[in-house]
C-alpha cells in the first residue's frame, strides 16, 4: 500500500500536521499531571496553621494533615472544638483558641505560633473559619447583617494573613484560603458572597505580591457541602428573624406564600447539592500544601467544576435565567407583569377601535 492510499484510508494518524498536533497537546497534559503530582520534602520539619477547626473541612484537614506528618496547630472558637479535636488527633497536634473577629485573639495565637515553630518559620497557613449567616435575599438585610459575615470571612482573613505574614515569609511558605464558589457567582444577598469574592481578590494580590518572596498563595473554591456553613436549622432560623423583621410593605411585596416557598425552594437545592463527601475539599488543600507547584484555585466537588464555575463565564443574562429558575418569584412581580400585560390589552383595544 503506497503512502497516498494508506493516507486516504488513516487521515488522522498518518498526516504529519495533525499528528504533530496530537502529540504535543498529549505531552503538556502528561507533563502536567507530573508536574501537578511532584511532591516537597521534608514534611515531619514544617509547620501548618489552620483557622476554624472545631468543626467540618478545618477539622478534617488538622486530623489529615497530622495523618501525612505535619506538625499541626489548629485554632478553634470554643473550649470544646479543641477538646474534641485533640482526642481525634496525635499527641503531636496541637491547638490554639481563636476567634479571628478579634485582634487580642489573633495576638495571643500568633505569639503561641511563633514559639512552636521558632527559627524554622511557618510553612503553611489555611484560612478557613468562616460563616454564612445571614444570608438570604438583599432586601431583608441591614448593614449590620453584612458586618458579622465580612467581620469573619474577610476582614478577620486579611488581618490573619498580615500578621503571620512574616513567619510565612521566614520558612517561603504558602497560605491557602477558603473562597467559595459564590465567590466567583454571587447568587445569594448578604455578606456571604461579597466576603468571598472579597477572599479572591485579596488572594489576587496577596500572590502576584509575594512571589517574589517565594511565598505561594492557592484559593480553594468548594461547591456545596453538608457542614455548619449549610445547616439548613441554621440558615432558616435567621431567616425567620429576616422575615420577621421586615416592614408589612416589604413582606406585602413578597406575599404571605413567600417564606415558606423560599424555604422548600432552598431545601431543594441544598438537598441536591450538597455533598457529604467533605474530604473532596480538604484533599485540594493538602494539595495546595504539600505539591511542588500547588495550583492558584482549586474547584472542590462536582457542583463547582461542572456547574457554578462554568455558570460564572456564561453572559450574565443566561447566569440571571438559570438562577432564577432556582427561587420562587414574589407576588410583585406577578402584579406588575398582570399590570403590564392589562395595559398593553388596553393599549391595543384603544388602537383597534380609536373611537
Ligand atoms: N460547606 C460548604 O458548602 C462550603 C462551601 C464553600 C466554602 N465554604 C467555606 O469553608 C470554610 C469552612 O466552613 P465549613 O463548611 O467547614 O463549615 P463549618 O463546619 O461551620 O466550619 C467553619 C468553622 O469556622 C469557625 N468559626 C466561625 N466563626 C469564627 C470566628 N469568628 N473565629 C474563628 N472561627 C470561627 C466555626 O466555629 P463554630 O462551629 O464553633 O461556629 C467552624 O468551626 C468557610 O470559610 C466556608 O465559608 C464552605
Amino acid at each position: 500500500m503506497d503512502g497516498e492510499t494508506y493516507s486516504s484510508y488513516h487521515p488522522f494518524v498518518s498526516h504529519p500536521v495533525v499528528t504533530v498536533i496530537l502529540g504535543t497537546i498529549f505531552s503538556c497534559i502528561l507533563l502536567w499531571f507530573i508536574r501537578d503530582g511532584l511532591r516537597v520534602e521534608g514534611i515531619e520539619q514544617k509547620h501548618v496553621f489552620v483557622t476554624g477547626c472545631d468543626t467540618g473541612f478545618g477539622n478534617l484537614l488538622a486530623r489529615q494533615l497530622d495523618q501525612r506528618g505535619f506538625n499541626v496547630i489548629a485554632s478553634c472558637l470554643t473550649d470544646k472544638g479543641e477538646q474534641d479535636l485533640q482526642a481525634a488527633s496525635s499527641p503531636k497536634l496541637k491547638t490554639v483558641l481563636l476567634n479571628v473577629t478579634d485582634s487580642q485573639s489573633i495576638e495571643k495565637a500568633l505569639q503561641f505560633v511563633q514559639t512552636e515553630v521558632g527559627d524554622k518559620g511557618l510553612w503553611g497557613l489555611v484560612n478557613n473559619a468562616g460563616r454564612a449567616t445571614p444570608i438570604g435575599p438583599t432586601e431583608w438585610m441591614e448593614k449590620e447583617d453584612f458586618n458579622k459575615v465580612l467581620d469573619v470571612n474577610l476582614i478577620g482573613l486579611i488581618e490573619i494573613t498580615l500578621r503571620f505574614l512574616p513567619l510565612i515569609k521566614k520558612a517561603r511558605g504558602r497560605v491557602v484560603n477558603v473562597a467559595s464558589v459564590m465567590g466567583r457567582l454571587a447568587f445569594a444577598g448578604g455578606g456571604y458572597c461579597l466576603s468571598k469574592w472579597g477572599v479572591e481578590s485579596f488572594s489576587d494580590s496577596l500572590r502576584r505580591d509575594m512571589q517574589y518572596f517565594g511565598i505561594k498563595v492557592s484559593i480553594i473554591e468548594p461547591g456545596f457541602f453538608k457542614t455548619g456553613v449549610t445547616s439548613l436549622a441554621v440558615i432558616e432560623k435567621d431567616l425567620q428573624r429576616l422575615w420577621d423583621r421586615l416592614s408589612p410593605e416589604v413582606r406585602d411585596s413578597y406575599g404571605v406564600q413567600y417564606f415558606d416557598k423560599y424555604l422548600k425552594a432552598q431545601s431543594l437545592s441544598m438537598n441536591t447539592f450538597c455533598s457529604s463527601d467533605i474530604s473532596k475539599v480538604t484533599n485540594c488543600m493538602e494539595h495546595a500544601l504539600i505539591a511542588k507547584y500547588p495550583r492558584t484555585r482549586y474547584g472542590a466537588g462536582w457542583d463547582a467544576k461542572f456547574f457554578w464555575l462554568p455558570l460564572s463565564y456564561v453572559p450574565s443574562f443566561i447566569a440571571d435565567f438559570m438562577l432564577r429558575a432556582l427561587l420562587p418569584t414574589p407576588d410583585a412581580s406577578r402584579q406588575q407583569i398582570n399590570l403590564a400585560f392589562n395595559s398593553t390589552d388596553n393599549l391595543n383595544k384603544i388602537q383597534v377601535n380609536p373611537h
